[in-house]
């Protein structure tokens, strides 16, 4: 049977836009369905004041395909040396609307991230007087804790007292893959989000093993036990007002991820749509999609949503795009390892 549904044009609350031929290859995916987008600023050398931020905007700007709808929404690499000037007049400029916080090492392109939290102090204080949201990567870089277990413990150790020692502060725990996560910002309050990505709803840690080794299932925070993925999905498909898609589209090069030390990064922008109305019509809560896609997270960032709207359609299904050329060689698509019945409609 055909279906139809309709809902605000939705957004994308982290995104990896990455940089010129790559940029120029995967921004025209994410534009044709999202309005707007937080990019990521985990660039080489990373986006850290607002020089670069401007700069970094008018980049993915000129490579917009013509008649594109799409703002992009800079955010700014948050590192030991950042200056809480700096920060505050992007935010006030309109030039950048959050800071994210890398722990060093935790992830890709994370090394000018932060080692001793004590000398962010003056820049989140500043943030929680201005009301400008911290993006976390949620991981303990601590090798001597379990890879699995990095998110969980880090919001005992780092953000439950990064947050004490600043009230006020407005924090997105971002790609969140754990029960634990699910349950710290279910209870805590109006100034704590969470994003949750499309593949961390689709797959558990078993994708990245079945078979053999399966690189473009890896990513950062990796996919947990199949007990965290459901709680996730329960999260997303509340309506839970601090629930929201940040899809964490991360394009990489098939040579850098098929590599005996692969990058981490999922590639998701083409199919994530398709890939959550299938998961909210299989929970049974399509109805929810436009909360998760187009509402909470407008609200958490107190912007409107989109006014104008997008159609999906379900019929016979697509067949995979598999990969898409770039400049930098072919990126593979996430594959959920479903058919792809739902598609976005030609507007
Ligand atoms: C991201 C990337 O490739 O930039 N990779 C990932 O696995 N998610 C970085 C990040 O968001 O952690
Ligand atoms: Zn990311």
């Amino acid at each position: 049977m055909d279906r139809t549904l309709t809902l605000r044009r939705p957004d994308d609350w982290h995104l990896h836009l990455r940089d010129g031929a790559m940029l120029r290859a995967v921004l025209p995916h994410s534009a044709a369905h999202f309005a707007r987008a937080i990019v990521m600023p985990n660039l080489v050398p990373p986006v850290t004041t607002m020089a670069a931020a401007l700069a970094y905007r008018a980049r993915i700007l000129e490579a917009l395909p013509p008649g594109a709808d799409f703002t992009p929404l800079m955010t700014l690499y948050l590192t030991e040396d950042s200056d809480p000037d700096d920060i505050a007049r992007a935010h006030d400029q309109g030039a950048a609307v959050a800071v994210k916080l890398y722990p060093a090492g935790a992830t890709t392109n994370s090394h000018s991230g932060v080692r001793d939290f004590a000398r962010i102090q003056p820049v989140l204080d500043r943030m929680a007087r201005i009301g400008m949201p911290l993006l976390v990567h949620g991981e303990v870089t601590d090798p001597d804790i379990d890879i699995f277990d990095r998110e969980a413990v880090f919001i005992d150790r780092v953000l439950a007292p990064l947050r004490a020692r600043t009230p006020g502060l407005r924090v997105v725990m971002e790609h969140v893959t754990t029960r634990e996560a699910v349950d710290y910002v279910r209870e805590g309050g109006l100034d704590l989000a969470a994003t949750v990505t499309t593949h961390h709803l689709i797959v558990n840690r078993n994708a990245m093993f079945a078979g053999g080794i399966r690189p473009h299932y890896y990513c950062l925070p990796v996919a947990k036990r199949e007990g965290h993925r459901r709680a996730l999905l329960g999260a997303a498909t509340s309506g839970h007002p601090s629930f929201f898609l940040g899809t964490d589209s991360a394009p990489h090069p098939d040579a850098a991820k098929i590599a005996p030390c692969g990058c981490a990064g999922i590639f998701s922008a083409p199919v994530t749509l398709a890939c959550l109305a299938h998961v909210f019509e299989e929970a049974g809560s399509l109805g929810q999609l436009e909360s998760f896609a187009s509402l909470n997270g407008p609200a958490f960032h107190r912007l409107p949503p989109n006014p104008a709207t997008i159609t999906l359609v379900r019929d016979a299904a697509q067949p995979h795009p598999g990969t898409i050329t770039t400049g930098d060689g072919p990126v593979t698509v996430f594959d959920p390892g479903f058919p792809l019945r739902w598609r976005v409609a030609e507007a």
